[in-house]
């Protein structure tokens, strides 16, 4: 059964801790997220106000760090060894200003070009002046690159059929089932458009496999979902859900 009440609860607990601490605005502020995650608006004002204060990555729920080693091994598999061929195509969809675009950029021995999209300007502003004005990133890998791209996930027009290795989606189909199913549903309709034959889509999220699951078997993900616990942080349950491309 769907239950986004669960889902919503417990990324909010995660998004005050970060955003906005435990105070009385706190509470306003946090409910008025509540109400809004679905909306652009919302992520433009925390984007914002993150980057007027300084700072130079926030996550949604766990970063690069976290994933590294489930995400590294995801891109091992997908390539064989000494692989020599074009990079792979990996697309990180509602990107915000995770670390996660820039750590498999240094850390993949194997070539990426990683496209990071959001369509919230003042996210896509700071990550690409983060690459402009920071210290300057080095790939793993000489022919790897990284962009960030302002764009709509639920229509990548501009991504050819049948190109893409990887989608993963951090904490997007969260915020897009907050204005219902629709557009969650067209996420991951693009995803699997944009996707090779053998390509996956990853959904980073803590929903609970009986509400994530028949989701994404309702919504055309098929019956070959696979989902993987990755253990709690601050309390809170993470999975992944793998969907694979079929031939
Ligand atoms: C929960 S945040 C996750 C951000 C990032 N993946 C992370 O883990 O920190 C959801 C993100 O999806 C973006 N988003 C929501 N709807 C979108 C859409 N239709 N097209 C592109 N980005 C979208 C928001 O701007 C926001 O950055």
């Amino acid at each position: 059964m769907f239950r986004p009440h669960r889902f919503l609860c417990s990324s909010l607990r995660q998004c005050l801790v970060h955003t906005f601490g435990t105070n009385a605005s706190t509470s306003r502020n946090g409910e008025s997220l509540r109400h809004n995650m679905g909306d652009s608006v919302t992520w433009d004002n925390i984007y914002t106000s993150k980057s007027s204060s300084g700072f130079s990555h926030f996550d949604w729920f766990c970063g690069y760090e976290d994933l590294k080693s489930f995400l590294l091994s995801l891109i091992h598999e997908m390539a064989p060894e000494k692989y020599t061929g074009p990079p792979l195509h990996v697309l990180d969809v509602g990107c915000g200003t995770s670390d996660v675009g820039l750590g498999l950029f240094q850390d993949s021995h194997i070539p990426l070009l990683i496209t990071c999209i959001d369509r919230s300007t003042p996210a896509v502003l700071s990550m690409q002046n983060s690459l402009i004005k920071g210290d300057p990133a080095a790939p793993k890998h000489h022919e790897s690159r990284l962009e960030y791209v302002e764009g709509d996930v639920t229509d990548l027009y501009d991504i050819p059929s049948g190109s893409v290795s990887l989608v993963l989606d951090k904490g997007t189909t969260d915020a897009l089932l907050r204005s219902g199913r629709e557009a969650a549903g067209l996420l991951l309709q693009e995803a699997l458009r944009v996707l090779q034959a053998g390509g996956k889509l990853v959904q980073l999220t803590d929903e609970d496999p009986d509400a994530r699951l028949p989701f994404l078997e309702g919504v055309g993900a098929g019956p070959t979902v696979t989902f993987h616990d990755l253990g709690d942080k601050k309390g809170i349950a993470y999975y992944a859900y793998i969907v694979t491309r079929s031939s």
